[in-house]
């Protein structure tokens, strides 16, 4: 999936320097660290939109998922910890809240498109996915083109409603403000079917046995972790991270740990 460069993996704890207002530089040369200037001292505020499982998930009062476990190989480099923030994900994919400083960063299963490109800065990609419909077991609802004049269901602001309106003529989207509505409204029945991405559709139907992935699409997306633009400091961090625990198996833990049904990719 991606260059595996080894980088030497930085653990040495460094100090947090919280900008100061009109202060313009917080560079912090000191033992191999980096000045990361963060807007809660001690803590990696990280943005993201529940639940969207099994990237960031309520699990017995705590937030979980691949995403959350990425992060906080982060926050280890940075020597701090990771404070999750739950928010819609029009704010956090329009870069509205990384702009206003409610968080350090966006992690919420979010692809890396053009359009987002412009208002906020992404890291490297950490993931691949694709759209793909969900559906009643035993549905005929397997492409949109078998949707005409009917009701499909989306996730408001996300990749998968981008693609069901541009290529689905004819089919009536309904729009839902997270995945959880989303997937209930396929299970009763409310909608005919729904679209989102693969990794959290198939987890779903691995738990709900009366729903099927009924189509994948090659929409070849990469989830990218958000900063503010311009955030260098922070995106390089989140680089360096992914790229050290690709190399030493620390990755590939994680995907075993939420994929563990999944062919291992590479
Ligand atoms: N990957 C899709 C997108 O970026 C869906 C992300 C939804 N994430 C969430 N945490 N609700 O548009």
């Amino acid at each position: 999936m991606s260059a595996r460069t080894v980088l030497p993996l930085v653990t040495a704890v460094t100090a947090v320097v919280v900008l100061a207002t009109g202060c313009t530089s917080t560079k912090n040369t000191g033992s191999g660290g980096s000045g990361v200037a963060l807007v809660k001292e001690g803590k990696l505020t990280t943005c993201t939109h529940l639940p969207y499982e099994p990237f960031q998930f309520r699990k017995d009062n705590k937030v979980v998922g691949f995403d959350v476990d990425i992060v906080d190989l982060v926050a280890k480099e940075l020597g701090v910890t990771q404070e999750i923030v739950d928010t819609p994900f029009e704010g956090i994919q329009t870069g509205e809240d990384l702009n206003a400083g409610k968080c350090d960063l966006a992690a919420a299963g979010m692809t890396i498109t053009a359009v987002r490109e412009q208002n906020l800065d992404f890291s490297g990609p950490y993931f691949d996915a694709t759209q793909a419909l969900i559906a009643k077991k035993g549905s005929p609802y397997t492409s949109l083109a078998s949707l005409k004049g009917k009701k499909l269901g989306v996730q408001q602001g996300t990749t998968g409603e981008t693609y069901a309106k541009k290529n689905g003529a004819g089919v009536e989207t309904v729009q839902f403000e997270d995945v959880a509505l989303l997937l209930t409204a396929v299970k009763t029945g409310q909608v005919d079917a729904g679209i989102n991405d693969n990794g959290v559709l198939f987890e779903y139907v691995r738990k709900n046995a009366d729903t099927a992935v009924t189509a994948e699409f090659d929409t070849g997306e990469k989830y990218g972790i958000g900063v503010k633009t311009g955030n260098t400091a922070l995106r390089q961090e989140i680089d360096k991270a992914v790229k050290a625990a690709r190399a030493d198996g620390r990755y590939d833990a994680i995907y075993k740990k939420w994929f563990p049904a999944a062919p291992k990719k590479q």
